[in-house]
């Protein structure tokens, strides 16, 4: 049985952009948000050390020192207007979050905790500078229940685990999204003026990731199979410390407090490859060498992690040095509880999926895939783009990690995913909602769940022998080695063939479950293929960029080349063919200079 709804704006997708753009846009429409999970359990929960925003509570910072960072950061591929729309927005926005109820840290003034983050500086001295604004190590979560809470006062309407399969367009214009509800299997048709995705990424491409079971890449896909392009998607950032073999994310504020990176000589590594801020090196420039230390064998016991160190005497032995000091001026001395007090979740993960306690021991960490700096192309007022142009796809929009604005470019800095959804999702709201009152519902096809129904159809009529397991770990395997930290022509080149093959191979699988409540089974399978589409395309983009620039770290082109690739990547997915254009990256005041940290 197929339901139809009508709402001016639907949302897909309940994280940090999805609820914002939410409670914005409910302000003047009305609004519906779809969730494939229920929305407190979306992945910007798991995001933990903070959000950007030069508030300058503790020491100088400008807005204007967070922009620079932050294209210095992107490897210059990021869009400098978008970018400084976002960082001069940060000051404000987080004072909106504070005014909500979101219960951030303080310090003994009462203002909100700030703290170091890599590849944020005071841009005379070069040094790390304390600009994250955090909730202990759980700002996202806050961030999540603070927005879920304002928009169940403002009454938007929630479709909770009604997974989006299918995205309506007529002639060229969005009317509206088609969902299975995940308790009943029935399929829903939502009509709508607008429609935002905010689905967030794709990180369980990889094999060692910090993403959540539900990071599958479902927007992207969904567009690409609409016939629009993704943006820059051969540019995946690795977080330089996930735990071990688990990859679930160790905040790079341990390091902000003053926790090091230590090979298996125990050696501040670090020192090597980015003398001014060490540790607190931008995510590609660390992960990559920690990959290094591992290569030249390294790594712990010649293993393939390295180590984490947050015990209060390392900290404490380099706050000078690194010229970490109080307000007083002098060098910060802290001891296990304060420590404690500043990352007790991560203190707790240590506990249970490492057995180590951090505060007297070790962390054993590598990279982790952690974030797409692609996706979905869009302006900065969060409208889907068509084409190398720019032309604007009407009633669509996206904000978010799917959304490619670019404020991240090559290279995001961290804290700056949350300042994204939270700017750009209010963006996406005021946007969408504007629109929807200046149009008309336009007339839905015929079968509007056509799409929809042979997908899953063919899903539960597998007979094949294929199952989604194999295929993913196949997949998931070949990524992480030749399409991870370091890339090769070769390794990207097999992996493109690899993600063809299995997608043929995926055509052959067959799902255990036929029923139709609670059809995860299914709904996996589907999230699969979606997997295989962008690991497609983020192949072939990266294969088709022969230099180094952010997290795309090349073997064989170790230099980043302005000349030739200070540009965009769009790609369309057809069959199994990628095609690629590119468009120019759009630079203000910041021309390009080699990085150095
Ligand atoms: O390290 C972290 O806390 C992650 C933050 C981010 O990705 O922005």
């Amino acid at each position: 049985m197929v339901q139809h709804h009508q709402h001016e704006v639907v949302i897909v997708g309940a994280g940090g952009a999805g609820l914002m753009a939410a409670l914005y846009a409910s302000r003047s429409a009305d609004t519906a948000v779809l969730s494939k999970l229920y929305p407190t359990r979306s992945h910007t929960g798991a995001a933990q050390g903070g959000i950007g925003a030069a508030l300058g509570n503790l020491e100088e910072d400008h807005a204007d020192w967070h922009t620079f960072d932050t294209v210095k950061g992107s490897d210059y591929l990021g869009d400098q207007d978008a970018i400084e729309y976002m960082c001069t927005q940060a000051v404000p926005v987080v004072y909106e979050l504070e005014h909500m109820g979101l219960p951030f840290s303080r310090n003994p003034d009462g203002t909100i905790a700030q703290r170091r983050f890599g590849g944020h500086t005071n841009n005379e001295t070069k040094k790390p500078v304390m600009r994250s604004c955090y909730a202990a190590d759980r700002t996202g979560h806050m961030i999540l229940q603070t927005l879920y809470q304002q928009c169940i006062k403002n009454k938007v309407n929630f479709y909770d685990e009604f997974h989006v399969l299918d995205l309506l367009m007529r002639d060229g214009v969005v009317n509206g999204v088609v969902a299975v509800e995940l308790a009943t299997g029935d399929l829903h048709v939502f009509h709508a003026k607008s429609v935002v995705f905010a689905t967030g990424g794709h990180g369980r491409v990889w094999e060692v990731t910090s993403n959540a079971y539900a990071y599958t890449g479902d927007g992207v896909a969904i567009a690409m199979r609409r016939g629009l392009p993704a943006q820059d998607l051969e540019f995946f950032q690795f977080h330089p410390t996930g735990i071990f073999k688990m990859g679930i994310l160790i905040t790079e504020g341990v390091r902000g407090e003053g926790g090091i990176l230590v090979n298996d000589q125990g050696e501040r590594f670090m020192e090597r490859y980015a003398p001014t801020v060490k540790d607190l090196a931008s995510r590609d420039v660390v992960s990559r060498s920690i990959f290094l230390e591992v290569k030249e064998g390294r790594g712990i016991n010649g293993g393939r992690y390295v180590h984490l160190d947050m015990r209060p005497e390392t900290v404490n032995k380099y706050a000078e040095l690194d010229g970490r000091t109080g307000p007083d001026g002098k060098p910060l001395i802290v001891t296990g509880e304060q420590l404690l007090s500043k990352v007790p979740d991560i203190v707790d993960f240590a506990r249970t999926y490492l057995g180590v306690d951090p505060i007297k021991e070790l962390m054993p960490i590598q990279p982790t895939a952690h974030y797409a700096m692609g996706g979905i192309p869009t302006n900065f007022h969060t409208q889907v783009l068509a084409d190398a142009k720019g032309a604007v796809v009407p009633g669509f929009f996206a904000a978010g990690e799917v959304a490619c604005v670019s404020v991240h470019g090559a290279n995001r800095l961290g804290t700056n995913s949350l300042l994204d959804l939270v700017v750009f999702g209010k963006e996406a709201g005021i946007k969408a909602a504007e629109y929807a009152k200046g149009a008309d519902y336009k007339p839905l096809d015929e079968d509007p769940t056509a799409f929809t129904r042979e997908q899953l159809d063919r899903l539960l009529a597998g007979k094949g022998g294929e199952k989604i397991v194999t295929i993913a770990e196949e997949m998931k395997m070949k990524m992480m080695d030749d399409v991870g930290v370091f890339r090769t022509a070769e390794g990207m080149h097999s992996a493109a063939e690899k993600m063809r093959e299995l997608r043929s191979r995926y055509l052959n699988v067959s799902v255990d479950d036929h029923g139709r409540r609670f059809n995860t089974d299914l709904l996996n399978a589907w999230e699969l293929g979606c997997l295989l589409d962008v690991a497609l395309v983020t192949a072939v983009s990266a294969e088709a960029r022969p230099e180094s620039r952010g997290a795309h770290a090349r073997e064989d082109f170790p230099q980043r080349d302005d000349a030739n690739w200070l540009k965009h990547s769009l790609a369309w997915l057809d069959g199994d063919q990628v095609k690629l254009d590119y468009k120019p990256v759009t630079i203000t005041k910041h021309q390009p200079m080699e990085r150095v940290y």
